[in-house]
């Protein structure tokens, strides 16, 4: 498995991924759609925009060793409810539902929590609609502590996980509590 930015080339891919009902029911208000070609292509330029400076951030394509691509990982700055100011990182993940029940969110989410970490950050944070079992397993199988019903973020009352860095010599292992 790969992680990689977005490009022109993955246009048809974001367009099906973000179309559908299924992948966006716990995305913002479930009611995102991305409708056409044109608009996957201004979210990749969108994302390429933001993110093609930045080390750490970042939202990439996950693809298979024979590249076909999976799905999303995601790692941005998430907006503390009642302000726009964000303190703390989110990790998130979006996949196609060709490829659910794979492990392969889990894996490409411990791939970017291990960047995170080597990359010097402390602490990253998950939220989920309280229905999205399927993210909140993701979750529990990374070694994320469950830390209960929040309104901190999004102005919306979410599950909310965090997992803190390693301490410095020792590394984390699949569904390890820190
Ligand atoms: C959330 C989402 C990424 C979870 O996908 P997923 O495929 O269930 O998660 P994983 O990739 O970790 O796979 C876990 C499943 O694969 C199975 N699996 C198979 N091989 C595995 C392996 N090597 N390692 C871990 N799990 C494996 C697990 O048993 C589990 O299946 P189960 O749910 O039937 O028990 C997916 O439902 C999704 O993209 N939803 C739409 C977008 C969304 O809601 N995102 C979250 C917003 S907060």
């Amino acid at each position: 498995m790969t992680l990689r930015p977005y490009s022109l080339a993955d246009v048809a891919f974001v367009q099906d991924l973000y179309s559908r009902a299924d992948v966006q029911r716990y995305i913002g208000d479930g009611t995102q759609r991305v409708r056409t070609m044109d608009e996957a292509w201004v979210k990749i330029a969108a994302w390429n925009e933001r993110y093609s400076d930045e080390p750490v951030q970042g939202l990439w394509a996950v693809c298979l060793k024979d590249g076909t691509v999976t799905g999303s990982l995601l790692l941005k700055p998430i907006p503390d409810s009642g302000t726009k100011v964000e303190r703390d990182i989110e990790i998130g993940w979006h996949f196609h539902p060709d490829h659910w029940g794979r492990g392969y969110a889990t894996e490409a989410a411990w791939a970017v929590l291990e960047h995170a970490f080597a990359s010097g950050l402390h602490r990253v944070v998950a939220v989920t609609d309280p229905a999205n079992t399927a993210s909140q397993a993701v979750c529990l199988r990374l070694g994320m502590t469950h830390l209960g019903l929040s309104k901190a973020y999004y102005d919306a009352a979410c599950e909310l996980f965090d997992i803190t860095a390693p301490p410095v010599g020792k590394g984390y292992s699949y569904g390890e509590q820190p």
